[in-house]
């Protein structure tokens, strides 16, 4: 086909377009005929994501840390745009499903290896005086954190381990809430005062996490799985990306993590408060919380021994690598 005939052609076809919505096409081609080019900059709002880095003090290693919660942000947003998709499928295909799992996983694969930014990448000095003006602020904050959690598995495999056989999916959903694992991390075991971190945090989301929670009854990424037929969840490449996510999300970025609370946060002078004002030594192991989104891909051994090698990665980092 001639140019010519190809822009006649596309011209009766947008003409189509537009009369079947009842729409003039000259005035959109006059439109078209005005319109600025669009610039890279203009289009990923560049200069809006540039202008978002605002420190709290002078301390140069500051901007560091904003920058790389905001960046921890956008891939935790990543991941829940994959979880959406996997839970608004109908079709329960096979290959879309370890897709998906698999994209999360390499989601998970550069926040892991990132994290070194944190642990190595501030001078600790500045971060103990920094963090003072950004009380009482804490990833523990992060409401895409417990969206990812909320998506991935039922709520009630996300109750504290210690009352979690007490509960089951016949509780409701604010029931469930009120017992969930990181609730316990910012209370006071002695007065069951929240600390103000959670308090806010509650106040901030709690209708959304639990209308997300409503949502997602018997939807959830587990749901799914446990859903589909049984050749297809026998299947070694779904099972293998799922327990990779599993382990991602609930023991090796919470190590990696918490290997910057030890570097930051550890001293051998008796430990620092942390910024939100949990016992962080006793909350954020993985193998305290013993957060497992799909509990029956795994053995009771396994469970049993889940996060245990926390105490390797902190204390003997050798023994890990080999
Ligand atoms: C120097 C770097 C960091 C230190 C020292 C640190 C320290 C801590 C501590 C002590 C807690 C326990 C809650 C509290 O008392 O505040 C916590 C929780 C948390 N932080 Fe960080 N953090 C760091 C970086 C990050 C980054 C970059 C993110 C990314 C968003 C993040 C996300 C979280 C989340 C999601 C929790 C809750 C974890 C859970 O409930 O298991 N943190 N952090």
């Amino acid at each position: 086909m001639k140019k010519k005939e190809k822009i006649a052609s596309q011209i009766s076809k947008l003409e189509e377009k537009y009369k079947d919505s009842g729409q003039d096409l000259s005035s959109y081609l006059d439109g078209l005929l005005y319109q600025r080019y669009l610039t890279y900059w203009d289009y990923i709002h560049l200069d809006t994501l540039l202008s978002l880095q605002v420190p709290r003090t002078y301390f140069p290693d500051e901007e560091i840390f904003i920058m790389y919660h905001q960046i921890t942000e956008l891939y935790f947003k990543l991941i829940l745009h994959e979880q959406k998709q996997l839970v608004d499928d109908k079709a329960q295909n096979l290959d879309f499903f370890i897709e998906k799992a698999k994209r999360i996983n390499s989601y998970y694969k550069a926040l892991i290896s990132s994290f070194s930014i944190m642990i190595k990448g501030m001078e600790k000095e500045q971060f103990l005086q920094y963090r003072m003006a950004l009380l009482p602020s804490s990833g523990f904050q992060s409401a895409q954190y417990r969206m990812i959690e909320l998506y991935s598995t039922p709520m009630e495999n996300l109750v504290h381990h210690t009352e979690r056989d007490r509960f089951s999916s016949k509780n409701t959903v604010e029931e469930l809430y009120e017992h969930i694992y990181w609730k316990k991390g910012a209370t006071d075991f002695t007065t069951g005062e929240k600390t103000l971190t959670l308090k806010q945090f509650e106040y901030r989301y709690t209708p959304r996490l639990i209308r997300t929670a409503k949502q997602l009854q018997n939807t959830t990424i587990y749901h799914k799985y446990l859903q589909m037929p049984e050749e297809k969840r026998h299947n070694k490449e779904l099972v293998k990306a799922l327990k990779t996510l599993d382990m991602n999300a609930n023991i090796n970025w919470p190590l990696m993590h918490m290997g910057s609370a030890y570097r930051y946060l550890g001293s051998e002078k008796g430990q620092v408060e942390a910024t939100g004002g949990t016992n962080w030594k006793e909350y954020l192991p993985p193998s305290f919380q013993k957060v497992v989104f799909f509990p029956k891909l795994y053995t009771n051994q396994e469970l049993k021994n889940w996060g245990k090698q926390w105490v390797d990665h902190i204390f003997n980092p050798e023994k890990i690598k080999k």
